[in-house]
């Protein structure tokens, strides 16, 4: 356990969480599954005795490797345990609702992959159940755990840039396809693109630091371009071969109105002719500074920019930033907030509000017009 120390809890279920070993479950093997896994495994006072997946091999290395006793390939059957205090949720995005949901409902916290899930009612869903079971829904934003992002996001808070009143994010790949074929490439399993896949993260780090400003309106475009000529494709993985058509977008673009005046402008992309990379940031523009994160091919170091006047003159400062741990640091929130007991206030509503931009996204991209975002995001 990290050094929280938390609050007085209010049921005994949370006083047991707080003073016994947390046993976890992690349901999917792949990079999400695994980067959860190595998280509760740095944490003492957390013991992860349950894994699912499908691949079988994987499933075995893994649980002799990390020495976790309990194996099962159908996340039912892991759900069944009833000595699981919190699972993480690392599958394809159409099961994050089920897996879930039905942890929630029998009693365990749920720590879900991004996107939370395919759509606003979906993710609306699982925020319900979880409000109702009393229990902590977490959403796996682990990019804002980035150095650059808890550097520029204390000098806003301290108002260095003044109101910020435009902002740009951004996560464009050259041939970044994950896995053509898969899962990710269609429709039903995925719900999108990389709107849904990268878009979030950068929807999440840019409403993160601008205060988390209720988006009013969105107007979008996406593009199918190069995925169904089978150009774009990653050598990331070859996943679960689903022999999916490519029936998602390769290239989106939007226009966000946020409450208060403000306005942020979002591009994603897993495909397009541009310079070689996997590269993401945002940029900020206020009325006394600007800032700009640029990441480029998961850089870590010299990545943050912030704009100002020095007597006068236009000048760059360039913070120096430790690297952040991301899924280490989501994983260790999720402990700590089971162990706070304030369980209400941790429901999932950052992960709902996102998948509800969206869905408004996608919305106005298929009607050509502007949509308002549903009241709730
Ligand atoms: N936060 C991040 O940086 C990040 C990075 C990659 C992926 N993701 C998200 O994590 C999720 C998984 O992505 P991935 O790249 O790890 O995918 P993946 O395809 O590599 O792994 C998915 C895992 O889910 C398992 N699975 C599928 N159906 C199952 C079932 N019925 N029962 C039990 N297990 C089942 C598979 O066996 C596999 O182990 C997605 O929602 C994705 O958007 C997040």
């Amino acid at each position: 356990m990290s050094t929280n120390v938390p609050a007085a809890a209010t049921s005994a279920a949370a006083q047991s969480e707080q003073s016994l070993p947390l046993r976890v479950g992690v349901i999917g093997l792949g990079f999400a599954g695994q980067a959860a896994l190595k998280g509760y495994l740095a944490l003492p006072d957390v013991d992860v005795i349950a894994l699912a997946g499908l691949e079988a091999d994987r499933l075995a290395e893994l649980g002799k490797e990390h020495a976790i006793p309990h194996l099962y390939e159908r996340w039912q059957d892991l759900l069944e345990r009833d000595d699981l205090d919190a699972v993480s949720v690392a599958t394809p995005t159409h099961l994050h609702a089920p897996i879930s949901i039905a942890a929630l409902e029998s009693g365990k916290h749920v720590l879900c992959e991004k996107p939370l899930a395919r759509s606003g009612e979906e993710a609306q869903a699982i925020v319900d159940a979880a409000v109702k079971a009393n229990r902590v829904l977490k959403v796996c934003f682990n990019h804002r755990e980035r150095g650059d992002v808890a550097v520029l996001k204390r000098h806003l808070d301290a108002g260095q840039l003044g109101r910020v009143y435009y902002a740009k994010a951004h996560w464009m790949r050259r041939n970044g396809i994950p896995g053509l074929g898969s899962w990710f490439t269609n429709r039903e399993m995925a719900g999108g693109g990389p709107l849904i896949d990268l878009g979030v993260h950068m929807l999440d780090m840019a409403l993160y630091l601008l205060g988390e400003p209720r988006v009013i309106s969105v107007s979008a475009s996406t593009f199918s371009e190069l995925g169904p000529r089978g150009l774009g494709g990653s050598e990331y993985s070859a996943k679960l071969a689903v022999g999916s058509a490519y029936e998602v977008e390769d290239l989106a673009t939007a226009f966000l109105r946020l409450e208060g005046g403000g306005a942020l402008q979002l591009e994603t992309s897993w495909a397009t002719f541009r310079k070689p990379g996997d590269d993401f940031g945002v940029a900020l523009y206020g009325t006394d500074g600007g800032a700009q994160i640029s990441v480029e091919n998961y850089a870590r170091e010299d990545t943050l920019r912030i704009y100002t006047d020095v007597a006068g003159a236009p000048a760059e400062v360039r913070p120096r930033v430790l690297p952040g741990e991301g899924h280490r640091a989501v994983v260790r929130e999720f402990v700590n907030l089971i162990r706070g007991g304030d369980w209400s206030a941790h429901v999932g509503r950052d992960g709902l509000a996102r998948a509800q931009i969206i869905d408004a996204c996608y919305l106005s991209a298929l009607e050509g017009r502007e949509v308002l975002v549903s009241a709730g995001a």
